[in-house]
């Protein structure tokens, strides 16, 4: 891989989460320089930390100097806790005002601001059964397709500034350390692993250096634009991800399922995060010219556990 001629420092929102950890050290990788924006000031000399505050509307401004491209992960985590109507305020708010600061930003001072890269979710979709969700398919209902909306909404508002815009609608990460794949594989782990409510809901996982590797393709590729799914191939259904962790793990599956009144009783309105069935498709980013590195489940699973 190559370094775009034309980005050479980005800026990356929220940069010191799961996603954003592992994107620095590529961007440092691969050559780039990278500034984080932060709530609380950072101590890696290889990355200059400029903070913010979202909710006083505060930003460091000299943050944006230099900077080529913005890569916005900033939010509030979507299963950290129980969906209050206060806590969902946060979650939308903390995706939507932070890059209403940057926009801001970049129309009172001089930049040379190139291009915006924003991550958003599948969660856009909603609960979908079968069906094959391009980037074409409307939204779902619900509070993850209100948030999602309302996100890919404030983050278009940079088009008003004449900036091409690349969207990620992130499925579910998998990473041996963070996110949602510990959780499943906890349970496997002790053997007590089982499919969630009847098993059949699509998840959309991707492997995390998939995720990694179309931050990197939308800072070299100058035409690419819009939105995009960013999902594996191949979706796995939540029986086939059970089983194929349990494999991984050798580890037994139990022949029942967890049942889904269970999961609402434990998490509400939450428990569409692990019911929801999202079937989204990957052919966009595919026809973009993504090459997959991980695109079988099983030989992600391989990867991820070594
Ligand atoms: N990982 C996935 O599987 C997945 C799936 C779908 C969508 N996404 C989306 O992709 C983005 C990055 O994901 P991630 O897994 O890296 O998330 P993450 O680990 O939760 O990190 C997000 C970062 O956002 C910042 N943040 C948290 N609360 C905030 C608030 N109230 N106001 C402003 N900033 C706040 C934090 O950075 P500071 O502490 O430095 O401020 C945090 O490190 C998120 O928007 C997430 O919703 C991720």
């Amino acid at each position: 891989m190559f370094m775009s001629g034309q980005i050479k420092r980005v800026l990356i929102t929220g940069g010191t989460g799961s996603i954003g950890r592992q994107l620095t050290k590529a961007l440092l990788q691969q050559g780039y320089e990278v500034s984080l924006l932060s709530r609380k000031p950072g101590n890696d000399p290889l990355v200059r930390t400029f903070t913010w505050n979202v909710n006083a509307g505060h930003i460091d401004e000299n943050c944006i100097e230099g900077v080529d491209a913005v890569i916005h992960l900033a939010g509030a985590g979507i299963a950290d806790k129980k969906w209050t109507e206060q806590r969902k305020k946060e979650l939308t708010d903390s995706r939507t005002n932070s890059i209403a600061l940057i926009y801001h930003l970049l129309k009172t001072r001089p930049n040379q601001v190139k291009r915006i890269i924003s991550a958003t979710a599948v969660g856009y979709y909603g609960n979908r059964a079968d069906e094959i969700l391009s980037e074409q398919s409307a939204a779902g209902e619900g509070f993850m397709s209100e948030c999602c909306i309302a996100w890919e909404r404030a983050i278009d508002k940079g088009k008003t500034l004449g900036l091409p815009i690349v969207k990620f609608r992130t499925g579910v990460m998998l990473d041996k350390n963070t996110g949602a794949l510990p959780q499943m594989a906890l349970p496997v782990k002790l053997f007590a692993g089982a499919p969630l409510g009847n098993g059949k809901q699509w998840i959309p996982w991707i492997h995390h250096t998939d995720v990694i590797g179309m931050y990197l393709f939308a800072l070299e590729n100058e035409t690419l634009e819009g939105v995009f799914n960013m999902v594996a191939p191949e979706p796995a259904t939540n029986k086939q991800l059970t089983k194929a962790i349990a494999k991984q793990l050798r580890r037994p599956v139990w022949p029942f399922n967890v049942p889904a009144f269970v999961l609402n009783l434990l998490l509400g309105e939450m428990s569409i995060i692990v019911l929801g069935s999202t079937r989204a498709s990957a052919e966009k980013i595919k026809s973009a010219g993504y090459i997959f590195k991980h695109p079988v489940l099983s030989e992600a699973l391989k990867d991820i556990y070594g």
